[in-house]
């Protein structure tokens, strides 16, 4: 190294500042000098404020996820004797679908490598979920993701540190200055982490409503299309499935309850609107990844997808049939009045279920499994005084009245429902 930069990130700033169009030579130099420690962390706050006001262009962006799957590793799948799909989910309360949705491709012959985090706050992680389940390890070496998908076609592990390290410095720098709601930067962050995955297609499925990280039908549009256009340019067939979370998804809010849920429509019940997603995610990954004409449903009814699921859980030294963790101590909220459910918001839900310790508050926090809260009820059901509403479960009584607190207000007993349109409002992508 000369110890010559090719550009001044003075320069750079003052031109995305003034609306000007960053070259690729200048992205990838920008993301390389700051992994390096060349560009300062204020530097780079100033660069993420201009993008955030001033946007990126399509080019501007593919090149922006390009440096960041540069900064790290880049597995590769290609040596398997299956086609891959991949899934990734912008988050949401009770969305547990990677349990079934992985077993339930596998069970077509389309291996699902899933890299997956832990939760933060309100919105669960998968790693959480499955590690409810006695036994169960996340890390995996990539031979062994290799020899597991080879063997069983799915897997769920964590996600190593050396998938686009860029990515998590600069969400660090995003998360602490205001600069996270950017969708250039969050198109470019979630599609950096799916492209090093290696993945041959991929579907998003790309969340809106007052439980996701996108409030509004448009927003989350906006973000489908810049998402898909990065993997599409990059040459990842991609799909996004825009699903409404203004409502919890299905019953289980929480780690152990959701394996619960998830074992049950993996056995052909569950709740609907579990059970239509995972359909709808799934049918669109088989077909990207060409696989057609086959019902889909029928291996969720038929055991395919459970004996999938069996031997990926036990794969990773989980016990399929181990008992889940059960909380100590539970509260019953019932119906003051007969009526019908007219609305249960997914936000302070996942923010009871959080605080009944489901979820952690920072990265080093422990979560408690067997906590969370499962709804009796959802929208639109009919209740008599009495009947019970939801569950809270905790180790530690002391935890329900803030719970309580949570979800004051975010549902009601009244005689119409709140429409909030359809599960899926969308699809965007070829
Ligand atoms: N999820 C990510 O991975 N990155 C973002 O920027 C936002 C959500």
């Amino acid at each position: 190294m000369s110890g010559i930069e090719k550009f001044d990130a003075v320069d750079l700033i003052k031109a995305k500042r003034d609306a000007g169009e960053l070259s690729t030579d200048e992205i990838r130099w920008l993301v390389d000098a700051y992994v390096r420690g060349v560009v300062a962390d204020e530097q780079m706050s100033a660069m993420t404020m201009a993008i955030l006001i001033r946007g990126m262009n399509r080019r501007e962006t593919n090149d922006l996820t390009a440096a960041m799957v540069a900064s790290g590793e880049r597995l590769d799948f290609s040596g398997l004797s299956w086609p891959t799909a991949d899934k990734h989910s912008t988050g949401g309360v009770g969305d547990k679908i990677t349990l079934p949705l992985a077993p339930l491709v596998a069970s077509f012959g389309v291996a699902v490598p899933q890299l997956s985090g832990r939760g933060l706050g309100h919105t669960g992680g998968t790693l959480d979920k499955f590690e409810s389940i006695p036994g169960w390890r996340a890390n995996l070496t990539n031979a062994e993701m290799h020899a597991q998908l080879e063997k069983v076609g799915a897997v769920v592990c964590a996600a190593g540190t050396g998938l686009a390290p860029a990515d998590r410095k600069l969400y660090a720098l995003r998360d602490t200055t205001g600069t996270v709601e950017a969708i250039p930067l969050i198109a470019s962050s979630i599609m950096s982490k799916k492209l090093a995955e290696g993945t041959g297609v991929l579907v998003l499925d790309v969340k809106f409503g007052n439980g996701a990280f996108m409030s509004t039908l448009e927003r989350a549009r906006e973000l489908a299309e810049v998402l898909v256009g990065i993997g599409t340019d990059s040459g990842v067939k991609t799909r996004a499935v825009l699903s409404n979370m203004n409502t919890p998804l299905g019953l289980a809010i929480g780690n152990a309850n959701e394996v619960r849920e998830s074992v049950e429509v993996l056995a052909g019940g569950g709740p609907s609107d579990v059970v239509d997603l995972t359909v709808t995610l799934a049918e669109h990954m088989l077909e990207l990844a060409g696989v057609t004409g086959v019902d889909v449903r029928a291996n969720l009814s038929n055991g395919k997808a459970m004996d999938v699921w069996r031997a990926m859980v036990s794969a990773q030294g989980g016990d399929p049939d181990g008992a889940l963790p059960v909380a100590s101590e539970t509260h019953v909220v019932t119906a003051d009045r007969d009526g019908v459910i007219t609305h249960m918001d997914a936000l302070p839900f996942g923010i009871g279920a959080w605080r009944m310790g489901a979820g952690r508050a920072r990265k080093e926090d422990l979560v408690v499994h067997a906590a969370g809260i499962d709804l009796h009820v959802k929208p639109g059901d009919r209740v008599k005084a009495g009947d019970p509403v939801f569950t809270l479960s905790a180790n530690d009584s002391a935890r329900f009245e803030r719970a309580l607190e949570a979800v004051d207000g975010a549902w009601g007993i009244g005689d119409t429902v709140v429409d909030h349109g359809p599960l899926i409002a969308g699809i965007i992508g070829a």
